[in-house]
């Protein structure tokens, strides 16, 4: 019998390795909630937040929740029963968070994507035109979609709501792009945020994110669904948390505080340049593989491939799901599977949160190990031409 030895390397889009001062500021005796000391660590710790999705206007408040919360939160706060939305579908992600909204009451206008790219702004556009009633309500986008590594143009998007002066309400989903690249909540005109704690910020699922502007949080005074645990109406007194629906999750504020010294230590745009490094080098090494009619990088669009994770498709008449298995099982490397319509044709590498270069590489050269196990055709060396990735960017 083969029994794990040595560190298992766990390459998830999420969640993400935890670090040692996270998990040790995590492991301490819990506290009164309502005390001076955590109100203080809650205030400080929402507010430092802020930075993070760069918004001087919007507050931040948080959940005991996964991200899956966040977007109930979003959906309850926001629309009435009946109202519609645009949600362009981009994945599995934008699909669970449109079934959200259905669950709601909410018509759900589905814009079709062109599959291995990222959304043209322009198509949101020519819907966003034809709604001359503009009863779109808003516009829902996920930043980073974690089923495909394709990242979103937020910000192009924003300016052609603008330059249609379309009224929606802008949703955006940071939760597999939150602090592992750029998110300007204020610039890009964001009206709510949705985040989560468990991928770029390092922490254990079960703390998710909201950021609203002034313009969602009085579009939340009037509209009319059920709404209870995620109510932002008895939680927030002039743009500030003050309570939780219940007992707030006190171990993670813990945490969150590391994580945010991390962060700030390493410094917010170190920590991108950090995730864009270690992205363009396993995309070199994908790219390696892939020639001769070996593994692909998902996605097409080059300019919008994640910083945070890749999904690797590997060529017809192999599954990814005995890549993965293998390197699970044999060499102790963890990775997301492909999801629904992705299922055997991917294998996700994550390379968000706490991640260096040996563990990247590491995981490179045992995912090709994997892949010669599983027959999967590849050019051998992925591993050099990621460090020649690394070099080239040192
Ligand atoms: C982009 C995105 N949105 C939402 C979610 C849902 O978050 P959770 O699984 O924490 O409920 C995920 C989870 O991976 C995600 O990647």
């Amino acid at each position: 019998m083969t029994v794990p030895r040595g560190w298992q390397f766990f390459m998830h889009p999420g969640p993400t390795n935890i670090p040692h001062r996270v998990l040790q500021a995590m492991a301490r005796p819990t506290v009164d909630f309502t005390a001076p000391a955590f109100v203080a660590l809650r205030d400080r710790s929402l507010e430092r937040m802020k930075g993070i999705l760069k918004t001087r206007v919007g507050f931040v408040i948080t959940y005991a929740a996964s991200g899956n919360g966040a977007w109930d939160a979003s959906i309850a706060n926001l629309f009435s029963p009946g109202e519609k939305v645009l949600v362009p579908q981009t994945g599995f992600f934008a699909d669970r968070w449109a079934n959200t909204a259905r669950a709601y009451g909410l018509e759900v206008e589905a814009l079709p994507t062109t599959e291995r790219r990222s959304v043209d702004p322009e198509a949101v556009g020519r819907a966003l035109a034809a709604d001359a009633k503009k009863q779109i309500k808003a516009v829902m986008l996920i930043q980073n979609e974690t089923a495909t590594g394709i990242r979103h143009p937020i910000a192009e998007v924003r300016a052609v709501m603008n330059r249609l002066g379309h009224p929606a309400l802008y949703l955006v989903d940071t939760i597999s792009s939150l602090a592992s690249y750029d998110f300007r909540m204020d610039e890009w005109g964001v009206d709510l945020t949705i985040g989560g704690s468990q991928k770029g910020l390092m922490l254990p699922p079960g703390m998710a994110f909201t950021a609203i502007n002034p313009r969602a949080w009085e579009v939340a005074q009037s509209t009319r669904n059920t709404r209870k645990y995620w109510d932002w109406r008895p939680m927030i007194e002039n743009g500030r948390q003050v309570q939780f629906c219940g007992t707030p999750p006190i171990s993670h504020f813990f945490g969150l505080e590391a994580s945010l010294d991390m962060i700030e230590e390493e410094g917010l745009e170190n920590v991108f340049a950090r995730h864009r490094r270690l992205a363009d080098a396993t995309r070199a090494c994908v790219r390696h593989w892939g020639k001769g009619g070996g593994p692909e990088v998902y996605c097409l669009d080059p300019e919008f491939a994640s910083d945070s994770l890749t999904a690797v498709m590997v060529p017809a008449g192999h599954d990814a799901d005995v890549v993965r298995t293998i390197a699970q099982d044999r060499y102790g490397v963890a990775l997301g599977r492909g999801l629904t319509t992705l299922q055997g044709r991917v294998f996700r590498i994550g390379h968000m949160g706490d991640l260096n270069e040996p563990m990247l590489l590491g995981a490179l050269g045992a995912i090709e190990l994997a892949l010669a196990d599983a027959k999967v055709p590849h050019a051998r060396g992925g591993v050099e031409a990621a460090m020649d990735a690394l070099r080239a960017s040192a």
